[in-house]
């Protein structure tokens, strides 16, 4: 059971960053509205957001039997949202890890028999109950981090029974962590072993049997497909995305990531909320993605765990008025690290997004994209009372001391989690 929700007043954050604003993404120079109260202050009562404002404001209405939060100064922000994660899975592939190191591609590896379908092993060999305490111990990775609400993708059982345990576990994750888990179901992640000779049977098995298994048990409200060469080519898509929009669920697509098969454009024509990865995407893909509102979710940790420098176009993406996310593809082949701040520390080096522009994508933008926009990613009144406290003065310093853990504490619904 979650903990009950908490009150407190929170006092003398240096810098408090309420991304507070018009409802909806935030695009173009909207991005680097950081809503910033120096000296800032907010009272919590159970677990949603009372007020917000500078310290004396929050100080002069202050409930007698109320705890304190004493900020001393530091940057308080909205808990981080990251909307692309894989956290459900058996093993590592820290083998494979070593081999990229020796010159070996993502693509070769998987074409031995590696990559996705290594995991998917190690994953049906293990049982729920493993599962969950992996996933568990990752959940404290993330909270640590300063992450609040995520994504969970299923994706590494592929077949009805394995895809059901996955979603499961999400479920019993999602009931038990101070973490919110938005579940999303991924049959369609890649051809499973046993289907390696009959691909379509294996859309149909995804089609057919599992979408609405996991619609019927309301395990999922997103699904989600690999449209890539050698996983799932523009028609698989079409089938497997389309059923699921049929049977009530919202979309998001792993697209351009490895090659551009136009599948930015492909995500616009079908309606799906975000298109993601998106390393290959051109001009042409990020003005479709625009003509159907679809949000870019940018995952630049996976391209450089797998040590290239083709990085998505985020300042075009910007400037074209998308409502960029960024996220962190948490994962055990292309992607292993829980870390927004991280990953905040790349969108700023190797993208050339700002700061404010970075924070803005991987709390409102990324609370906006999993459809929950209206009650976290911003610190305003009726918000719930998520966000995270740094050890510095200044909120660009997150980005800034890059691979250092800066993260004081974490709030999630009032209560501290970390
Ligand atoms: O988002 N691209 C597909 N899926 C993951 C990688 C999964 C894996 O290698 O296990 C990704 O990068
Ligand atoms: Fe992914």
């Amino acid at each position: 059971m979650k903990k009950a929700a908490g009150s407190i007043a929170l006092l003398h954050a240096g810098q408090l960053l309420t991304l507070a604003g018009p409802r909806g993404g935030r695009l173009g120079p909207a991005m680097r509205e950081l809503g910033i109260i120096p000296d800032g202050g907010m009272l919590v009562r159970n677990g949603v957001i009372e007020s917000v404002g500078s310290s004396e404001e929050i100080a002069r209405q202050l409930p007698n039997d109320i705890d304190v939060v004493e900020a001393r100064g530091r940057v308080v922000l909205p808990g981080f949202v990251d909307a692309h994660a894989h956290p459900v899975f058996g093993g590592n592939r820290v083998d494979e890890f070593e081999l990229r190191a020796g010159g070996a591609s993502y693509e070769e590896i998987a074409a031995r028999g590696g990559g996705i379908r290594s995991t998917v092993r190690k994953t049906r060999a293990a049982s729920e109950a493993e599962l969950l305490s992996l996933a568990r111990n990752r959940a404290e990775w993330f909270l640590h981090c300063g992450t609040t609400t995520m994504e969970a993708k299923s994706g590494y059982g592929l077949s009805l029974a394995e895809e059901l345990k996955i979603l499961r576990v999400v479920r019993q994750l999602n009931e038990t962590s101070p973490i919110e888990f938005v579940p999303t179901f991924l049959g369609a992640h890649a051809i499973p072993e046993e289907f390696r000779d009959r691909p379509d049977d294996y859309v149909d098995c995804v089609v057919e049997e599992m979408l609405p298994a996991v619609v019927r048990q309301n395990l999922a409200e997103y699904c989600d497909i690999f449209s890539e060469r050698g996983y799932f080519d523009a028609a698989s898509t079409r089938r497997v995305l389309g059923a699921a929009k049929a049977a009530g669920l919202k979309l998001r697509m792993h697209a351009d990531q490895l090659t551009n098969s136009r599948a930015a454009a492909l995500a616009a024509e079908l309606g799906a909320v975000t298109a993601d990865h998106l390393e290959q995407t051109d001009t042409a893909g990020i003005a479709a993605m625009k003509g159907a509102g679809v949000q870019p979710v940018l995952l630049p940790a996976s391209v450089y765990s797998l040590g290239s420098t083709r990085y998505p176009q985020a300042r075009a993406m910007i400037e074209a008025g998308l409502a960029v996310v960024l996220a962190t593809d948490f994962n055990p082949g292309s992607s292993p690290t829980p870390s927004i701040p991280m990953v905040l520390s790349l969108a700023v080096t190797q993208m050339k997004m700002l700061p404010a522009e970075a924070v803005t994508a991987a709390t409102i933008n990324g609370a906006y994209s999993l459809g929950r926009g209206d009650r976290i990613g911003s610190l305003e009144p009726g918000k719930r009372g998520n966000f995270c406290v740094f050890d510095c003065e200044d909120y660009r310093e997150i980005a800034y001391w890059f691979a250092l853990p800066l993260v004081h504490s974490v709030y999630v619904n009032g209560n501290r989690e970390v």
